[in-house]
């Protein structure tokens, strides 16, 4: 069984990026499993309460999930044009001490999603995603790209995802990530 842990880049309620990530849990292959996993306990980054509390329980507990899982998913809106501030303070968080980079993050595959009201997609902040994939040593996917514009018209008011294009267009881009975590999942790799 393959694992996924997916995050959301927003705190909102009624977030389009997390209704996405739900959509994500349900339209999974058969072998292959999504845990949503929540940032909203995870506190600002500060190095003086690195230094002198340690890392939190919060940041701990999901470097450990991460660690044993195959792959990453994040679910990003975009925010000026770039990711938001919140998961990116998660990451950077779980990017410390700098020695967890390597049962975290090196080698492990990820795949960025996103959507926006907007009409672009989030593809500026995807991109924005790159140089730290590489910074940490990560495996990016680039087969398909889940880039939902007018999110307001894709799912309904209980955050189901209503358009079935979309709908087939997800499971597609699941059916590639999942075939390319196989082959490239950290204790695979270099067999
Ligand atoms: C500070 C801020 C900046 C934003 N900048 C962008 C942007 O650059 N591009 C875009 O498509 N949407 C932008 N938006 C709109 C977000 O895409 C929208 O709020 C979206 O619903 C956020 O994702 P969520 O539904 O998962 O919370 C911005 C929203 C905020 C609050």
């Amino acid at each position: 069984m393959i694992k996924v842990i997916g995050i959301t880049g927003s705190l909102r309620k009624h977030s389009y990026n997390t209704a996405l990530l739900h959509a994500v849990a349900e339209l999974m292959p058969e072998h292959a499993v999504l845990e949503i996993a929540a940032i909203r306990d995870i506190p600002l980054y500060n190095e003086d309460m690195e230094t002198t509390e340690g890392i939190p329980q919060a940041v701990s507990l999901l470097q450990e999930r991460i660690a044993v899982s195959d792959a990453l998913l994040l679910a990003t809106p975009e925010y000026n044009h770039s990711m938001p501030g919140v998961l990116k303070n998660a990451i950077d968080w779980l990017s410390r001490p700098p020695e967890q980079i390597q049962r975290v993050f090196s080698e492990r595959p990820v795949a960025v999603i996103g959507a926006t009201p907007g009409g672009f997609g989030t593809m500026l902040s995807q991109n924005a995603w790159l140089p730290v994939f590489r910074r940490l040593g990560m495996r990016p996917w680039f087969g398909e790209k889940i880039m939902l514009s007018k999110a307001h018209q894709v799912f309904n008011e209980d955050g189901k995802l209503q358009d079935e294009a979309v709908r087939k267009q997800l499971a597609s881009f699941l059916a590639g990530f999942v075939a390319f975590v196989q082959k490239n999942r950290p204790d695979v790799a270099g067999e």
